[in-house]
């Protein structure tokens, strides 16, 4: 199909607040993303309708991604710990993601997070608004509109955490500050993931140090302090699956990403020049690099473009926990990784910089990196230029 080659565009530095003008064009069209509306509705709002060139193939053909046992890892065994780093090492030379299995996190737990997820996102809109992202913020319940863009809107709702392993039950605070006492046992629940999250993640750290030849503890002393975000992805039915997309094609900006997607499947990643799914397995993580992990591994490491379709039938549920350094933390290539052959591929940045970037200027998709790597460098310049 012609529709699953990706096409590199640059999104305007403007802020585009969707006008007026565009919103009025599709009369009787919700002003807010309401999914109780959105799922049933035939007649899709121009704003969703992607171009034909990005359009989503729904039958992509399925990636086979290497599966890595973190138990048996971390027994230690050097033939299961050389077998592991070996995997990995392929799987994010090529394309960047991986499955962790027997990682240790209780299944009940990964349940209950996707159970709860309906608790939020069936609430009204205007209850749900009262934990609305606001502008410059990650955080928050956000949904196509309240961004600033207003062609291309992605068909889902989101409700993301910040998590900082040094900063206690702050999830569960933020819940309960912005959307009531009745939302504790909600915010504590989804703390409890986040630390689950941040334990497997610093495990992984340990397997990505050993499968570059760098000491196991060296990404997890860079991440041991993290500011972090977990974000819940609700992906309402639509009734025209082919004309939108519930994720548009992106490299995460973030570090490493530690996603579980329910049984529906919608997510895709480009490797080979084409488009593929991932299956959903029970009981599994997809792991993925993502952009400031492969500015750390300077370039070794792949940050691959992947994004999600939507279904006619069902809502689609999946939990993604971004794993990030501190926000002023440099990031910088380890030094063994930067060689005669291999010089260095992109300028030294702070995550707090990456982070503004895509939330001022650009919108996160597949030339997040480089397109940051040279306004770092035209800032640079600039200053030089001033005495
Ligand atoms: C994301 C993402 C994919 C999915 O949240 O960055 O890529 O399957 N999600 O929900
Ligand atoms: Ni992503």
């Amino acid at each position: 199909m012609v529709h699953c080659l990706p096409k590199v565009s640059v999104i305007q530095d403007k802020p585009m607040l969707p006008s007026t003008a565009a919103v009025a064009k599709d009369e009787h069209r919700p002003l807010a993303f309401d999914a109780s509306i959105l799922g049933s509705e035939s007649n899709i709002p121009s704003q969703f309708i992607w171009p034909d060139d990005e359009k989503p193939c729904l039958d992509a053909p399925e990636l086979v991604i290497p599966t890595i046992d973190l138990g048996a890892f971390l027994l230690g065994d050097s033939l299961a710990v050389s077998k592991a780093a070996e995997v990995v090492n392929e799987a994010c030379k090529k394309h960047g993601f991986f499955l962790v299995v027997n990682h240790g996190v209780d299944s009940g737990l990964i349940d209950k997070a996707h159970q709860y997820m309906d608790r939020f996102f069936s609430l009204q809109l205007s209850e749900k608004h009262k934990a609305k992202r606001k502008v410059g913020e990650s955080y928050g319940y956000a949904s196509s509109f309240v961004g600033r863009f207003s062609s291309k809107l992605p068909w889902k709702e989101t409700l993301s955490f910040r998590y900082c392993p040094h900063t206690q039950n702050i999830v569960q605070h933020y819940m309960v500050n912005w959307m009531g006492e009745d939302f504790r046992d909600f915010g504590r629940l989804y703390q409890e993931y986040c630390e689950a999250m941040n334990k497997v993640s610093q495990e992984i750290m340990g397997l990505l140090g050993i499968s570059l030849g760098l000491d196991q503890a060296y990404f997890k002393d860079f991440f041991e302090q993290n500011d972090s975000i977990l974000r819940l992805n609700h992906y309402p039915p639509c009734q025209k699956p082919e004309l939108t997309l519930g994720t548009g094609p992106h490299t995460d900006p973030t570090s490493l990403t530690i996603l579980h997607q329910d049984q529906v499947g919608g997510l895709q990643v480009f490797a080979d020049e084409k488009w593929h799914s991932v299956a959903p397995i029970p009981g599994a993580f997809v792991v993925n690099v993502g952009d400031t992990f492969m500015a750390l591994t300077n370039g070794f490491y792949k940050s691959c473009l992947h994004r999600a379709v939507v279904n006619i039938e069902t809502v689609r549920k999946s939990l993604a926990f971004f794993l990030c350094p501190k926000l002023e933390r440099p990031v910088t290539p380890a030094a063994g990784l930067v060689t005669a052959d291999n010089p260095r591929k992109y300028p030294d940045f702070t995550w707090a910089a990456l982070l503004k970037f895509t939330q001022n200027h650009y919108r996160a998709d597949m030339k997040t990196l480089v397109a940051f790597s040279k306004w770092v460098q035209e800032q640079e310049s600039n200053n030089k230029l001033i005495p």
